[in-house]
């Protein structure tokens, strides 16, 4: 890293003994381990315009929740805007996102059991009584489709716009909203001693339609019977139907 970034992070960290790419990376960052005198710091830095505009919205999520008990996430330490990059600062938690943790569980049973606890996890979030800061008057899913429909005019999404005609004609019928994490797949949620305990990438996290975190929650495993189940003796709160799933994994999901 340069010179001028390494003072900046230095400012907010004290002086750096290390930094290690870490192994499992993400999609649209990149993710640092730093070291400094007191304790480890995740850096995770975007570069491209789309994905710096995510890394800002995160910022502002763990921003707004630091301190907070009520939704376990990491600490916020800081947020660096540089001309080619931006660069968010938080804690390093030890753990593995729940998709390292699937893919190195020894047996269907541990693979299970960590489903089943994501599905509590989840249940548990949507459950609670949104906190103030998420609270907003407007509609979620029009926002949602006011996106997407930016990202397909400008090509930066795989859905087209002839699929989003009919997603913005055919909704589903609405539900109570509550808070959502926004991209709870299970890249998104940290395993920490063998259960999902805490949100990572946050940047969509709001007042908004549960089923879209349900749908993208259980997309990895959805043809596999015994996972879904698992999934459903955490979450009990609601089942998604076959065509919400639809609605939210094949159709609204490919814009983002
Ligand atoms: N606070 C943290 N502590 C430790 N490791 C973390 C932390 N945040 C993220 N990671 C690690 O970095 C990886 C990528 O993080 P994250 O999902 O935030 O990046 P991303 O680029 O937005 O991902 P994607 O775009 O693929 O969803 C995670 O899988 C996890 O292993
Ligand atoms: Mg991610």
């Amino acid at each position: 890293m340069n010179q001028s970034l390494q003072e900046k992070i230095e400012k907010i960290t004290g002086s750096i003994h290390k930094t290690n790419a870490l192994d499992e990376q993400g999609w649209t960052s990149e993710v640092r381990r730093i070291l400094a005198a007191d304790r480890s710091y995740l850096l995770k830095s975007s570069y491209k315009e789309k994905y710096r505009e995510w890394l800002k919205e995160e910022a502002k999520v763990l921003k707004k929740l630091s301190g907070n008990t009520v939704i376990a996430v990491p600490e916020y330490y800081g947020f660096i805007e540089e001309k080619d990059g931006d660069h968010l600062i938080m804690s390093f938690e030890d753990g593995m996102s729940l998709t390292a943790a699937l893919t190195k569980a020894a047996s269907v049973t541990e693979r299970k059991s960590l489903i089943r606890s994501f599905g509590r996890f989840l249940h548990e979030f949507h459950e609670k009584e949104p906190l103030d800061i998420f609270k907003s008057e407007g509609d979620w899913l029009q926002d949602q489709l006011l996106k997407a429909q930016y990202y397909a005019e400008n090509g930066q999404c795989d859905g087209n716009l002839s699929l989003l005609e009919n997603l913005k004609a055919d909704r589903p019928s609405p539900v109570n909203q509550t808070m959502i994490h926004g991209d709870c797949t299970a890249d998104n949620v940290f395993v920490v001693d063998g259960e999902v305990r805490m949100f990572i990438d946050v940047a969509g996290m709001t007042v908004g339609d549960p089923r879209y975190d349900e749908s993208l929650a259980i997309r990895k495993f959805m043809d596999n019977t015994e996972y879904v189940t698992a999934f459903y003796e955490g979450y009990t709160r609601y089942r998604v139907t076959k065509e919400e799933f639809q609605y939210f994994d094949e159709g609204l999901y490919e814009f983002f």
